[in-house]
C-alpha cells in the first residue's frame, strides 16, 4: 500500500483504486505530487515544474515555498498563502518545516482521546508518519496518513510537540493539500439551519478563499464538517471528485485558497478562530482525523466509499453491523404533557403493529414541566412517574417492547438543583452577560469534574431501569465561552477541551452500557459528524419530519453519511414544522431507509394508517439489511428535479430497492425513465413478478409517471 522510491524520493500511497503521492526536496521541503487515479509513478518534485520567478523568494533552496503543492504548509517564510500550522513563542511566530525522517507501520495508530476511523487487522492499512521539524521555533511535527486497502480513502492527522519552552498553538490543519494548477472547478459544501439541515451548495471555485466553518462551539446545522472539490462538470456518476470529511464535532473550518496561478489550496480541521493550546515544554497536540476520499466516478462512489467505511470503520459496538430497532418516541405525540398512563398507552398501541421501542423523550426528570427548568436533575418527577423508571420500563416491557430514554446531559437551566449548587459549572466569561438559548446554558465539559458529573448521573439512571436506547440530545451552541478554570487569556482553549472531555464521556459510558443503543441528537441534526458517529452509530436527521422536507435533508446528508446512520420517523400530520399534510403513506416511504420510527401517537391514528404501518414495519425489516449495509445511487435529487429518487443494492446484488417520491405535478407532463444503477450485468430482476432484462433496466430504465402529486412508492427488484 505504501512504498517509497528512495531514488527520487517519493513516498506512494496507494489505496484500493487511488494514488497519493508526495515528494521531498533536496532542501526539506514535503510537496504534494498527486492525488487521484492510481498511476506507478509521478514525476519527482523538480523547481522547473513548481514555478518561481524573478520576484519569488527561494526559502528552500531553489525552491520558493509560495509555489510548491505542500503537504504541510507553514507562515513566515515566502509561501504567503493559508498555512497548515501556525504558532506564537518567545521565538516568534514564524514556521519553517524540514523533513527529517519517515516511518512505516502496518495498520493504524489511534489518536488518543479522539474519534477515529480505524482497522480490525493490521493488513487492512498502512501509515505512513512523516517527521517534520523546525530546531528554531523547537517544534517536532509528524504528519500521519493511513491508507486503506479495501477503500478509496486517507486518513490524515497531525502531531505537533513542543521541544522548547512554553507556546502557544493558534491553528493546526488535520490535512492540506495543494491541487497544482487546478482546472476550473467546483466546492461542494453541505449547509444549512435548524431544521434544514444539510442543503448541498455548490459553487464555482474562484480566485481568493472560500471556506465554511463553524465558529459556535458545535460542527452546526449551519455548515456540515465537509467539503468536496470537483470537476467542473462532475455529476453523481462522473468526474473527479475529491472528498475532505474531518472526525470532529466542533469549530470547524473547511475551504479552498485559489491563487493566481490556479494553484488550490485546500484544507480542513480545528477552525483557528477561536482557538489556542498551550503547550508546555514536550506537551504533544493531536489534531483531529480528516477523511480524504478521491472518486473518479462523480459524487455517487465518493458517497458510497464514505458510506462503508463511516458505517464500517467509523461507527463501533454492538449495533454496528445488526438491525436496530423500530422505534416510537413520544416527543411530538405528547411535549411535555404525559405522565406513566399516557406512555404506556402509547406504548401498547405501537406494539400491536410491530413497533418494538418505547422512547420516552424530555421531561421526565426534575422540575421539566416545560423547557424553562430541571436539565441537569437527572431524577425521575414522581408526579410524573410514580412508579419511576424502573416501573415504567417494566410495563413497556410487559408489551414486548424495549424502553428508550431521552437525556441532553451537557445542559442545564438556571433553574435547577445542579445549577444553584454549581453555577461555575457552566460555560461563561466572568463579567459577561450569560446569554441563554432555549433557557439552557452549557455545562463545561472542559473540567474533569464535570464530565465526571456526567458520567456519573446518566449511568446511575441506566443502572435503575431496564433502559435499552438512549437519545442523547444537546439543544444550544456554545456563547460568551470561557471556564471559570482557565484564566481569560486562555479561553480559546475551551471549545476544544471541552470536545476531549466530551469524547472522554461518551468513550465512558458507551463503553460502560455496550448493549444500550446510542442515538445522538442536536436540536435534530446540529451535530450531525462523523466525530458523534464514532460513539454513536446514528444521529437524528433533523426536527423537521415533514417527509417532502425530509427527502431533501435526507438526500444532503447521504453525501457523507450512510442511511443507516440516520434516524428517520413518520411524522404527526399536519406537520408540525411546516404544517403540510401528506400521505400516510409517503410519510412511512421516507423513513423507511433511515432508521424508521414514529412520531405520532398511533392512538390518534386511523385503523388504515395502522394498517400500513403495520406493513412499513415488516417491510422495513425484510428490507433493512438492504438499505443499511447495501450500496446507496442517488439517481434523481429533490433538489433539482420534483422527484427522489434513490436506490440501494445489495452488497451481493440480489435485491434491489428504489424508493420514489414525488412532491410537485405538472399536469399532463411527458412521463420519465430512470435509468437503474449498481445492477449485475447480463441478468434479470423480477419487479412485482415480471421479470426486466438488468441492461434493460440500467438503460433506459423504471418508468415514472408524471402528472400526479405526492407519489410514493418502494419497487423491490429481485435477482432472479
Ligand atoms: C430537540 C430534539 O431534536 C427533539 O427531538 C426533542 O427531543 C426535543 N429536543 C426535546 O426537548
Amino acid at each position: 500500500m505504501i512504498n517509497y522510491d528512495s531514488q527520487n524520493k517519493i513516498f506512494y500511497l496507494n489505496a484500493k483504486n487511488t494514488t497519493y503521492a508526495i515528494g521531498l526536496t533536496d532542501s526539506g521541503l514535503v510537496a504534494h505530487l498527486y492525488w487521484g487515479k492510481r498511476v506507478n509513478f509521478v514525476p519527482k518534485a523538480d523547481p522547473n515544474r513548481f514555478g518561481g520567478h524573478s520576484y519569488s523568494a527561494f526559502d528552500y533552496g531553489d525552491y520558493c515555498s509560495n509555489t510548491v503543492p505542500q503537504e504541510y504548509p507553514a507562515f513566515g517564510n515566502a509561501d504567503f498563502r493559508i498555512p497548515a500550522v501556525r504558532v506564537s513563542s518567545k521565538l516568534g511566530h514564524h514556521v519553517k518545516l524540514q523533513y527529517k525522517d519517515y516511518e512505516i507501520v502496518d495498520g493504524k495508530p489511534k489518536i488518543p482521546g479522539l474519534p477515529a476511523t480505524y482497522v480490525e487487522e493490521s493488513a487492512e492499512a498502512q501509515t505512513l508518519k512523516l517527521y517534520l521539524s523546525d530546531d528554531v521555533q523547537q517544534i517536532e511535527v509528524v504528519l500521519y496518513y493511513t491508507v486503506f486497502e479495501n477503500f478509496d480513502a486517507i486518513a490524515r492527522h497531525t502531531e505537533i510537540k513542543n521541544l522548547g519552552e512554553a507556546m502557544e498553538l493558534n491553528g493546526a490543519m488535520s490535512a492540506c493539500v495543494d491541487f497544482y494548477g487546478l482546472p476550473e472547478s467546483r466546492l461542494i459544501t453541505l449547509d444549512g439551519n435548524w431544521a434544514n439541515e444539510r442543503v448541498v451548495t455548490d459553487r464555482k471555485i474562484v480566485s481568493g478563499n472560500q471556506n465554511v466553518e463553524s465558529r459556535c462551539g458545535v460542527s452546526s446545522a449551519y455548515h456540515n464538517p465537509f467539503m468536496a472539490v470537483c470537476d467542473e462538470k462532475a455529476t453523481e456518476t462522473a468526474g473527479n471528485v475529491y472528498g475532505f470529511s474531518l472526525v470532529y464535532s466542533g469549530d470547524f473550518t473547511a475551504g479552498v485558497e485559489l491563487d493566481s496561478y490556479r494553484s488550490a489550496r485546500a484544507y480542513i480541521g480545528i477552525n483557528p478562530f477561536e482557538f489556542t493550546c498551550r503547550l508546555e515544554t514536550g506537551d504533544v497536540f493531536a489534531t483531529p482525523e480528516a477523511v480524504l476520499v478521491y472518486s473518479a466516478e462523480g459524487f455517487g462512489a465518493m458517497s458510497r466509499t464514505y458510506h462503508d467505511l463511516y458505517r464500517t470503520r467509523l461507527c463501533r459496538g454492538k449495533y454496528r453491523d445488526t438491525e436496530r430497532f423500530a422505534l416510537i418516541n413520544n416527543w411530538e405525540a405528547t411535549y411535555f404533557d404525559f405522565n406513566e398512563e399516557k406512555i404506556v398507552a402509547i406504548a401498547e398501541k405501537a406494539a400491536t403493529i410491530g413497533v418494538d421501542t418505547m422512547v420516552l423523550d424530555d421531561g421526565w426528570f426534575g422540575k421539566r414541566l416545560s423547557d424553562n427548568a430541571g436539565l441537569g436533575d437527572w431524577v425521575e418527577n414522581p408526579d410524573r412517574l410514580p412508579n419511576g423508571l424502573k416501573g415504567l420500563a417494566e410495563k413497556v416491557n410487559a408489551c414486548g417492547m424495549r424502553f428508550g430514554l431521552w437525556f441532553e446531559p451537557e445542559m442545564v437551566n438556571p433553574d435547577s438543583d445542579l445549577h444553584r449548587a454549581h453555577p461555575d459549572w457552566i460555560i461563561h466569561t466572568e463579567n459577561r452577560n450569560r446569554s441563554l438559548m432555549r433557557n439552557q446554558s452549557t455545562l463545561d465539559l472542559s473540567r474533569k469534574d464535570v464530565c465526571d458529573y456526567i458520567i456519573d448521573a446518566v449511568s446511575s439512571v441506566l443502572r435503575k431501569a431496564n433502559i435499552q436506547y438512549v437519545k442523547w440530545d444537546m439543544n444550544r451552541y456554545m456563547t460568551e465561552v470561557g471556564s471559570a478554570l482557565l484564566p481569560a487569556e486562555r479561553a480559546g482553549e475551551v471549545k476544544h477541551r471541552y470536545m476531549l472531555g466530551l469524547y472522554r464521556v461518551l468513550e465512558t459510558i458507551t463503553t460502560q452500557f455496550p448493549d444500550v443503543l446510542f442515538e445522538s441528537c442536536a436540536s435534530g441534526g446540529s451535530r450531525f459528524d462523523p466525530g458523534m458517529l464514532h460513539y454513536m452509530p446514528q444521529t437524528w436527521t433533523s426536527d423537521d419530519s415533514d417527509a417532502e422536507e425530509r427527502l431533501k435533508i435526507q438526500y444532503g446528508t447521504s453525501m457523507v453519511y450512510p442511511y443507516s446512520s440516520m434516524g428517520a420517523h413518520v411524522s404527526a400530520c399536519p406537520n408540525h414544522q411546516i404544517g403540510r399534510t401528506t400521505s400516510f403513506e409517503m410519510r412511512c416511504n421516507v423513513a423507511l431507509p433511515g432508521q424508521f420510527g414514529f412520531a405520532p401517537d398511533l392512538n390518534r391514528c386511523t385503523e388504515k394508517a395502522l394498517e400500513i404501518a403495520q406493513e412499513k414495519i415488516k417491510q422495513y425489516r425484510a428490507l433493512g439489511p438492504v438499505f443499511h449495509s447495501g450500496d446507496c445511487y442517488r439517481l434523481k435529487s429533490p433538489f433539482e428535479t420534483d422527484w427522489s429518487v434513490v436506490q440501494f443494492v445489495s452488497k451481493d446484488q440480489k435485491t434491489a430497492v428504489v424508493c420514489v417520491n414525488s412532491a410537485k405535478a405538472t399536469c399532463n407532463a411527458p412521463d420519465e425513465f430512470v435509468a437503474l444503477r449498481g445492477l449485475k450485468h447480463d441478468a434479470t430482476y423480477c419487479i412485482d413478478g415480471t421479470p426486466f432484462d438488468s441492461e434493460y433496466l440500467m438503460n433506459t430504465g423504471i418508468h415514472l409517471r408524471n402528472g400526479r402529486e405526492n407519489q410514493s412508492f418502494i419497487m423491490v427488484l429481485e435477482l432472479v
